[in-house]
């Protein structure tokens, strides 16, 4: 009987036959999303600017015997957005994961040295970017009835981090954005949730400098891009079917 339960509840995060976007995914939280889908069953399109990068985590997926294809795609473009879903639609017939996670810090740049455009360009790369993937997964995910959106935020939308005000605030328009589609969706059985990263040892977090920022963590080490994914993973996954408009925070209790 306890075998029984312990196995069924396993099973809700099998995704085998599934099919996955995600953002990012040549470097960092993204790739490590990545590789975990794919090592549950997931055929993942690895969607990243650096196509160098997404091409070796297409390889490192196809060495493990999972299923990837490698998307060149800059976020920030619609009709990139658009060759991406076309390319996964064409690849694994359909889209039932979209992990909207590829975004860029700001630099550490106080209101002072704000610029306008400085801020048109982060709040596309990090908000814009995410609606207009969700957007274009929408029909997929509707006519099927069935499908799972995670939106990759931060701490710094939460709480703020004393500095990068576009930064904090693209962060911050990610929650609303999923607590609205959330509610929107759910009539079509959409999940939509969101993480609240928490300092992560990534390519991203190191150009900013881990050792000040990393005195907020109450846990005793600053974490990885598996801590991360995992949540991701448990997100998209059948046992988070209940589970919508939510965000939950893998941040080693920096903020509670
Ligand atoms: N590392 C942290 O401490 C931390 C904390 C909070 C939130 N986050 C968020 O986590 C996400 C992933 O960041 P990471 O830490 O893994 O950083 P990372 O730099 O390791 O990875 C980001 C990936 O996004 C890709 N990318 C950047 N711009 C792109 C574009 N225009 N189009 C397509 N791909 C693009 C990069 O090439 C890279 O592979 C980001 O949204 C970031 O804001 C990170």
């Amino acid at each position: 009987m306890r075998e029984n339960t312990a196995k069924a509840t396993l099973d809700f995060f099998q995704l085998e036959g599934q099919s996955a976007i995600v953002t990012g995914a040549g470097n960092g939280i993204g790739r490590s999303v990545a590789l975990i889908l794919a090592g549950l069953g997931a055929k993942v399109a690895v969607c990243d600017i650096e196509a160098d990068s997404a091409v070796a985590v297409v390889r490192e997926i196809e060495e493990k015997g999972g299923t990837a294809i490698a998307c060149p795609c800059n976020v920030c473009l619609l009709e990139d957005v658009k060759k991406t879903v076309e390319a996964t639609v064409n690849a694994f017939g359909t889209v039932d994961i979209l992990v909207n996670n590829a975004g860029g810090g700001g630099g550490g740049k106080r209101l002072e040295d704000m610029t306008y455009p400085e801020w048109d360009r982060l709040i596309q790369l990090n908000l814009t970017s995410a609606y207009m993937f969700s957007m274009e997964v929408l029909p997929c995910m509707r006519k099927q009835k069935r499908g799972k959106i995670c939106n990759v935020s931060s701490g710094a939308g939460i709480v703020g981090d004393f500095s990068d005000v576009h930064y904090a605030a693209s962060k911050a328009g990610m929650l609303g954005m999923t607590k609205e589609m959330a509610r929107e969706l759910a009539k079509d059985h959409i999940n939509v949730n969101a993480l609240g990263t928490g300092l992560t040892d990534t390519r991203m977090s190191r150009r900013r400098g881990l050792e000040q920022a990393s005195k907020e963590i109450l846990w005793p080490r600053v974490g990885t891009p598996e801590d991360q994914a995992y949540s991701i993973v448990f997100l998209v996954s059948e046992a988070a079917e209940y589970l919508t408009g939510q965000m939950i925070c893998p941040n080693g209790g920096s903020w509670m």
